[in-house]
């Protein structure tokens, strides 16, 4: 199966007409764009073969919820892919692990295929609790999903590494993914994953992730933002389908 490079472009860029121009110059097969929901539309109208995704969900599909957005608002507008638990909307906004269970659980209510983040701040990587924080996220995260037979993208992004200019290693990404892996299993997950590896990923360091079977893609944040790196990564990606 052929690897997945996801464009998280966060809150960039500031108008309609810079999204456009970056969606066009970002329109490949195996990349997912995620515009802020303003772009989302805009987006659509340009990109030909990339697919299209949001950087969240509202649990609730409609009603009193003033700012959200549902997941049937979403699918109207032509997303497939949807961000859930982003370190950033957990630090920043204080998202917990019961929003994103039902976050994840609406997505695919949906008919939405959500992207799980997943990842330890620095605090947690210094005191040894790394596999610990994944392990409690994924267990919240997933609770409420673990029977279904669905496809789903984790993402694991050490928040430490995120903006930094300072990815993690491969080899620690190998371990993360096993870890994952065995955990799904212990849990008794019955859903289909794919597990993505982000944080300061650039085309000058994405083939040392993508280069293995185990790391099946890559969420990229700043690097999507700059002319030509996107295309490269995504290059990167197809050589190792
Ligand atoms: P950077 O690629 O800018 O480190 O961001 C990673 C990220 O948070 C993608 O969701």
């Amino acid at each position: 199966m052929s690897k997945i490079v996801i464009a998280n472009w966060k809150l960039n860029p500031a108008t309609a007409k810079e999204a456009k121009q970056l969606a066009k110059g970002s329109d490949m097969a195996d990349l997912i764009v995620c515009p802020p929901f303003q772009f989302l539309e805009d987006v659509a109208g340009v990109i030909k073969k990339a697919k299209l995704g949001a950087q969240d969900l509202f649990w609730e599909d409609k009603g009193a919820f003033t700012g959200e957005i549902s997941g049937t608002q979403l699918r109207d507008a032509g997303v497939e892919y949807v961000i859930i638990g982003h370190s950033e909307r957990r630090k920043n906004l204080g998202e917990t692990d019961e929003m994103v269970a039902k976050k994840i659980f609406a997505a695919f209510n949906d008919g939405l295929k959500p992207i799980l983040c997943v990842g330890e701040s620095q605090e947690e990587r210094d005191r040894n609790k790394t596999n610990e924080v994944v392990e409690r996220e994924l267990r919240a995260g997933l609770s409420r999903v673990l029977a279904e037979k669905r496809d789903i993208i984790i993402a694991y992004e050490p928040v430490w590494a995120i903006g930094t200019g300072n990815p993690d290693t491969p080899e620690n990404m190998l371990e993360m993914v096993r870890f994952i892996k065995d955990l799904l299993k212990r849990i008794g997950s019955q859903l289909t994953v794919r597990i993505i590896y982000g944080g300061s990923i650039k085309s000058d360091n994405a083939e040392r992730f993508l280069q293995h079977k185990e790391i099946e893609g890559a969420l990229v944040g700043g690097a999507s933002l700059t002319r030509g790196e996107i295309q490269k990564i995504v290059e990167i990606a197809k050589k190792y389908k």
